[in-house]
């Protein structure tokens, strides 16, 4: 039996005159991956942001368990909602002036060779700067970082982005073996169709505002609606 983890009803969010979400709709099922898909600015990192509390939403609501609006926590209770959350944002984001021991050490203070080894990376690399490092260690390191303090949800934006196809193939590879193993309910905003068919258990596709097509991941081409399907046509 699925079971919903956050429940997304009727969500809007304009930045000024610019409406971005319009009346949006989503179930995020625990225990499942699921990709969000859609054009370069239709609103998939903003979506991302109010479901973990980072961008507050105009109107709608966003449940998550037994709480009924996220929206009208406390703070010090949105701070707790908030951790529940482990974040890979679209560039990594790791703190430049800091080692990676420090930018680890930044989420929690501990043992970090068991992490590095989950991720693919020796423990010497503790003393790196991020700058010395590709952009796909810097991912694993983000990566890293994000499943530290195991979270409840894991939000991936853009793992693959800019990495070459050897690349993106490996962090791909390291994300499924994470999500199958460990069973996180993850939220991955992607157009990389690699990483929606390997790991992605259902996929949802965000046109206009909302949500226009949602499904099983490997039933997109038999059953995608014209939209989806013209997407995944373009990016390949
Ligand atoms: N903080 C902000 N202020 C103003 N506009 C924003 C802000 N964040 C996002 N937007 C706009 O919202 C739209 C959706 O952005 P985003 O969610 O980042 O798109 P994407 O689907 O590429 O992740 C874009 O037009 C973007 O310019
Ligand atoms: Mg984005």
């Amino acid at each position: 039996m699925r079971k919903v983890k956050i429940r997304i009803k009727d969500l809007s969010k304009n930045f000024g005159e610019k409406r971005v979400l319009k009346n949006l709709n989503l179930n995020i099922y625990e225990s499942e991956s699921l990709a969000i898909i859609g054009e370069s600015g239709s609103g998939k990192s903003v979506l991302t942001k109010c479901i973990d509390g980072l961008e507050d939403y105009d109107s709608g609501n966003i449940s998550y368990e037994n709480i009924k609006n996220i929206k009208k926590l406390s703070t010090s209770k949105k701070n707790d909602y908030m951790g529940k959350f482990g974040i890979l944002f679209q560039n990594a984001a790791l703190f430049d002036s800091l080692s990676i021991e420090e930018n680890l050490k930044f989420c929690k203070k501990d043992n970090f060779k068991k992490i590095l080894k989950d991720v693919g990376l020796p423990a010497s690399i503790l003393k790196e700067y991020p700058n010395d490092l590709s952009i796909g260690v810097q991912k694993r390191i983000g990566i890293a970082r994000a499943i530290l303090k195991n979270p409840e949800i894991l939000i991936l934006d853009e793992p693959t982005t800019g990495l070459d196809p050897i690349i993106s193939k490996q962090i791909n590879f390291l994300i499924k073996k994470l999500v199958k193993e460990k069973k996180i309910t993850t939220v991955t905003v992607t157009h990389d169709m690699q990483s929606v068919y390997e790991f992605s258990d259902y996929t949802a596709f965000i046109e206009n505002g909302s949500i226009s097509w949602y499904g099983k991941s490997k039933e997109i081409k038999k059953k995608g609606n014209k939209s989806i399907l013209n997407f995944i046509k373009g990016v390949y």
